[in-house]
């Protein structure tokens, strides 16, 4: 049995923020982090609830990639307020953050036998990449290590897609962002869990993608290229909330804790070794794959006459958006000594192994595999 679940209702394009004056309630925790505080647009939140009589108590302290204090310092901080609704600002960090935040809220009352009424939980991406406004997911770091937790009470209930928030996002975070959307849409189009509403969303982000981002990259002022890709982002997301996703975010996860990388870039400098691999051209076994992957080259309108030739041109096609994005091809451009990789491995591959994600992915990997992805992405 399967089921397709989006639980937030989804204000989207330009000025939507001002969805925020319609809101009831009395008191808004808002999660967010310095570079919001320093663009406006946390004054902006506070300005819009407070005309419909909401005060806001901000929290700004999240990092990127946020770590299990940063949840700590945001529970406590939460607790002496009497917040009735939750405002998270800013990219797939302090998202994530807002819903670890709630999430440990619940299990330690849950574990002390006590109730946790969970309040409105309001998303607002600054980012077009992580799709966490419409995810069960939340990425938390702990003690080094990008631990998964996935849970439909996490969900945010109400998403704001304003591509204002959006206007000012740096070349290179759209560039990892913008791959990172692409790598949800593509695991959810292959995974295991995949369904008929999954891939028709998997197929609109990935020609929504193919479409805008590099426009967005040249030029971030381009209102249009910014609307589409916002929608991008939210569309893969609910394709792999639906779907879950495969070895290229598990990799990912384990390369960026690691080595401190971002997750988006993590994952562009592991793609185009992760599509050989699932592909399996040389293999009769994953038909099933070369097949997607021919479809999707066939909706980019590349030649797809067959399965082999469709593979190749879907992977040649990642491979150059990658580039004109000006993200490096391999692991070692980034100036990673050889030696300190190879030391690391071993213990990456253990915590590829064990993600959340790589249950999903359509072939399933032994270690050797792995390694193998890992080398051939170096
Ligand atoms: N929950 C999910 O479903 C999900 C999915 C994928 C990734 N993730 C996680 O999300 C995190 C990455 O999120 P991200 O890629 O959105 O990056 P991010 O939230 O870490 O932001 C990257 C940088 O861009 C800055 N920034 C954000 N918005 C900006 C704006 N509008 N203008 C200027 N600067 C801005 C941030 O302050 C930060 O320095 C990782 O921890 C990743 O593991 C979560
Ligand atoms: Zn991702």
């Amino acid at each position: 049995m399967k089921k397709f679940v989006i639980k937030p209702k989804i204000y989207f394009n330009e000025g939507s923020m001002e969805f925020l004056k319609e809101i009831k309630g009395s008191c808004a925790f808002i999660v967010s982090d310095s570079v919001m505080e320093k663009l406006g647009y946390l004054q902006k939140t506070i300005d819009y609830l407070n005309e419909t009589g909401i005060k806001s108590v901000v929290f700004t302290e999240v990092t990127p990639d946020p770590d299990v204090r940063v949840i700590a310092a945001g529970m406590k901080r939460y607790l002496e307020t009497s917040a009735d609704t939750i405002v998270a600002l800013g990219g797939g960090s302090v998202i994530d953050a807002a819903k670890g935040i709630l999430y440990s809220l619940w299990q330690f009352r849950k574990a002390a036998g006590e109730e946790f009424k969970k309040p409105l939980f309001i998303a607002i991406p600054s980012t077009s990449g992580t799709g966490s406004e419409v995810t069960n997911f939340a990425v938390i770091t702990a003690e080094g290590e990008k631990v998964c937790i996935v849970d439909e009470w996490m969900a945010p209930d109400i998403a704001i897609l304003d591509s204002t928030c959006i206007q000012h996002v740096p070349q290179s975070v759209v560039a990892d962002t913008g791959i990172d959307a692409l790598v949800h849409a593509i695991e959810a189009y292959v995974s295991t869990e995949a369904t008929d509403c999954t891939d028709a969303l998997a197929e609109k982000a990935i020609q929504l993608i193919f479409g805008n981002l590099r426009t967005l990259y040249k030029d971030v002022t381009d209102s249009s290229a910014r609307e589409r890709i916002q929608n991008a982002s939210c569309i893969a997301g609910m394709a792999f909330t639906n779907a879950n996703l495969g070895i290229n975010h598990s990799l990912a996860h384990a390369l960026g804790g690691t080595f401190h990388i971002s997750h988006g870039r993590s994952n562009a400098l592991l793609l185009s070794a992760v599509l050989e691999y699932n592909a399996n051209l040389n293999s009769n076994t994953s038909r099933n794959v070369s097949q997607k992957y021919a479809k999707l080259a066939a909706i980019l309108q590349l030649p797809a006459r067959t399965n082999r030739e469709g593979t190749i041109n879907f992977m040649q096609a990642v491979a150059d958006l990658r580039k004109s994005l000006g993200i490096p091809s391999r692991i070692r451009d980034l100036g990673i000594d050889k030696s300190n990789f190879e030391n690391e491995v071993s213990n990456m591959v253990e915590l590829a192994l064990h993600d959340r994600c790589t249950p999903t992915n359509p072939r399933q990997p032994s270690k050797e595999d792995l390694i193998g992805i890992y080398q051939k992405a170096f």
